[in-house]
């Protein structure tokens, strides 16, 4: 195992109606003049941002509002979010949504923060963050594990660039998780949120370097108990037992638990998904499931011990026949798990149809935007992105 640094400073406070502390939580981590910051409007239609507000006004803490984060987060919104919180003297985010509302909330606070660049040289790779505003969260949906994360991903409308920063700055103060508020989201995002959260861990299994019997265990723990949960939410989608199943299991998939010990993971089909993202404006998740199969069958050969062991531990796939039987018997198993959960396994399936040209623009961009090559399971070059996005029509 390698050595590993694990941070999770942000307070969770989880269960039904735990939005009704909000304006305290605030106060507990010294908030006084709060943006509240939203995505196209469900936390409008559902009445979630009024009854927000009236917590704040109750408390008198003072606010201003900005809604429209859309999914793949526009670099335009945030930099008006910049500077509508230098105008006001905002000195607290509150983040009222899912992945893109939180992500677009912490590149505001990352802008405000560093005011002597602009703030997508983050997400370009040329500057170092110096800081960030605090951030508070009230989740919507469970998906991007974005509320204990240190990432935010934001897309470049000019050239549709869609890039990750990371940093520890951009960690929440607080989340707050009612697993309630995800009983509106239409089903299609659900399973989207659901294959994401298991790809988070899944990034982090399929890897080369050090690994820990105990991480292992958490990991496919966790797989488990979204694939199985993922499945009642489909044929009942208010079930709460199963929200607050997977909605805990969104936070510690991506809050570096199940990648103490390792080489940081693969993350490879998350890099070639955020091409697409940023091409096609595909749902997150969805993109991932398209992806996932084509790239497990390209990388199988270089990391077959954990792929035999995903198979059996996670897919219940019987221990018999050769490795490769086996190893591939899992990723097929996994196959019908996304199909089961109307979930695509290809890009045809994913709705999109993109020409050679644009295949070879995003395995460009994608090399780009790891520096050349990446991954753990195998160590892909932009010929191998290529193959996959080729292999994944
Ligand atoms: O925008 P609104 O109107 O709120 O509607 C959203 C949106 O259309 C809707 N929604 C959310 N909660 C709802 C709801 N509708 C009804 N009821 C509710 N309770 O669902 C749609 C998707 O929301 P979004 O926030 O875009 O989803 P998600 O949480 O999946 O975030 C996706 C973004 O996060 C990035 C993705 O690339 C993508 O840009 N990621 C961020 C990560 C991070 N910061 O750590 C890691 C991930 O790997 C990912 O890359
Ligand atoms: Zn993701």
């Amino acid at each position: 195992m390698f050595d590993f640094k694990y941070f999770t400073p942000t307070k969770v406070v989880f269960g039904k109606n735990t939005e009704s502390q909000v304006a305290e939580l605030i106060q507990e981590f010294g908030g006084t003049k709060i943006l509240i910051h939203y995505g196209g409007g469900s936390v409008v239609r559902s009445g979630l941002l009024q009854r927000v507000t009236d917590c704040l006004d109750a408390a008198g803490i003072a606010y201003v509002t900005l809604g429209g984060a859309v999914p793949n987060p526009h670099l335009s919104l945030v930099y008006e979010g910049i500077e509508l919180c230098k105008k006001e003297g905002v000195d607290f985010l509150l983040a009222v949504g899912g992945g893109s509302a939180i992500d677009s909330a912490k590149a505001i606070g990352y802008g405000v923060a560093n005011p002597d660049f602009d703030v997508w040289e983050l997400y370009d790779y040329k500057k170092q963050a110096k800081g960030c505003l605090p951030l508070g969260v009230i989740l919507t949906i469970a998906a991007t594990g974005s509320e204990m994360s240190d990432s935010s991903v934001i897309t470049k409308e000019e050239g549709l660039v869609k890039r990750g920063y990371s940093s520890d700055y951009s960690r929440a103060k607080f989340a707050i998780m009612n697993p309630e508020l995800t009983m509106t989201l239409p089903d299609y995002q659900t399973a989207c949120g659901c294959t994401d959260i298991m790809m988070h861990t899944m990034e982090r299994y399929f890897t080369n370097g050090g690994n820990m019997d105990l991480t292992d265990a958490l990991a496919e723990g966790l797989l488990r108990t979204v694939k199985d949960n993922a499945v009642i939410l489909r044929d009942d989608p208010s079930n709460y037992d199963a929200r607050a199943e997977v909605m805990w299991a969104g936070s510690l998939a991506h809050n570096g638990l199940t990648g103490c010990g390792n080489d940081g993971g693969d993350w490879m089909t998350h890099k070639l998904e955020h091409e697409l993202g940023g091409l096609y404006d595909v749902a997150h998740g969805a993109g991932l499931a398209a992806i996932w199969g084509t790239w497990a069958r390209y990388v199988m050969a270089d990391c077959l011990p954990r792929f035999k062991k995903f198979a059996i531990n996670v897919m219940g796939v019987a221990d018999s026949g050769t490795d490769e039987e086996i190893a591939i018997a899992g990723i097929e198993a996994m196959e019908d798990f996304y199909r089961s959960i109307n979930m695509p396994t290809n890009l045809r399936e994913l709705g999109v149809e993109p020409t050679e040209e644009e295949l070879v623009e995003m395995a460009h961009k994608c090399a780009v935007g790891v520096g050349g090559e990446m991954g753990s399971a195998k160590v892909l070059n932009e010929q191998d992105m290529l193959n996959i996005y080729r292999a994944s029509m």
